[in-house]
C-alpha cells in the first residue's frame, strides 16, 4: 500500500495549483491520496510555546506517513506564496524530521508564460534545510494556468501532462 500527499500553495476554491496538485495525486497511481490543509495560522513563537497547533502537527504527521509528496506552488512576485513558505516553517518545528529522506516532486500553476518557474526555484531553495530528495525534472511548469485545465480538471496540452507523468513517476508509487 503506498500513500501520496498533496500540498498546494494556494488556498483558493479555484486553484490551478490544486488542479495541478490533484492531477498529479491521480497519475501517481498510489493506493492512499491525501490532500493536505494549508489553513494555518501564521507562525508566531508565541503561539508555539502555547503548544504545536492541531493543524500544524496534523500535516507534519501526513508529510511522515507518506511514501511521496507533491507540492504545487504558485507563484506571487517571483516567489512561492506565504501560504506554502508559512506551512514549511510550521512544520519545521515539529518533532521527528518528518521530511527526512522524502521523495518530493515540485511544480508551479501561474498566469504567467514562465509558468512559475522562479517560484519552483525559491521553494526548492526553501526545502535545502530539510534533507528531502527533491526530484529535478522534468519540470512541470503550467503556464496561463487559468486555461491550462478542461473542466473535468484535466491538463489540456499534453506536454504538460507528460512532463508531470515523467516527474511523478519518478516517485515510484
Ligand atoms: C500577490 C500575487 C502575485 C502574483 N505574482 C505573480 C508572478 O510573479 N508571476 C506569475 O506568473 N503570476 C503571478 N500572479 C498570478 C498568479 O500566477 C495567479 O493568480 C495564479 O492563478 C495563482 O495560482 P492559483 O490559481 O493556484 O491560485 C500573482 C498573483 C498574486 C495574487
Amino acid at each position: 500500500m503506498t500513500t501520496v500527499l498533496g500540498i498546494s500553495g494556494s488556498l483558493r476554491a479555484a486553484s490551478t495549483n490544486t488542479l495541478l496538485m490533484r492531477e498529479a495525486l491521480r497519475v501517481s497511481g498510489a493506493d492512499t491520496l491525501i490532500e493536505a490543509d494549508l489553513r494555518l495560522p501564521l507562525y508566531d513563537g508565541d503561539l508555539e510555546a502555547d503548544g504545536l497547533p492541531v493543524a500544524v502537527q496534523t500535516l507534519a504527521n501526513q508529510i511522515t506517513i507518506a511514501d511521496a509528496v507533491v507540492i504545487a506552488t504558485p507563484e506571487y512576485n517571483k516567489a512561492l506564496s506565504g501560504v506554502l513558505k508559512n506551512a514549511l516553517d510550521w512544520v519545521s518545528r515539529t518533532d521527528g524530521k518528518p521530511w527526512a529522506d522524502k521523495l518530493v516532486a515540485i511544480m508551479s500553476a501561474a498566469a504567467g508564460r514562465a509558468g512559475g518557474e522562479r517560484s519552483q526555484f525559491s521553494l526548492r531553495l526553501c526545502m535545502v534545510p530539510f534533507g528531502a530528495r527533491v526530484l529535478t525534472g522534468p519540470e512541470v511548469l503550467v503556464a496561463a494556468s487559468h486555461s491550462a485545465f478542461d473542466e473535468d480538471g484535466r491538463l489540456i496540452d499534453e506536454r504538460y501532462a507528460k512532463a508531470l507523468d515523467g516527474l511523478v513517476g519518478q516517485l515510484g508509487l
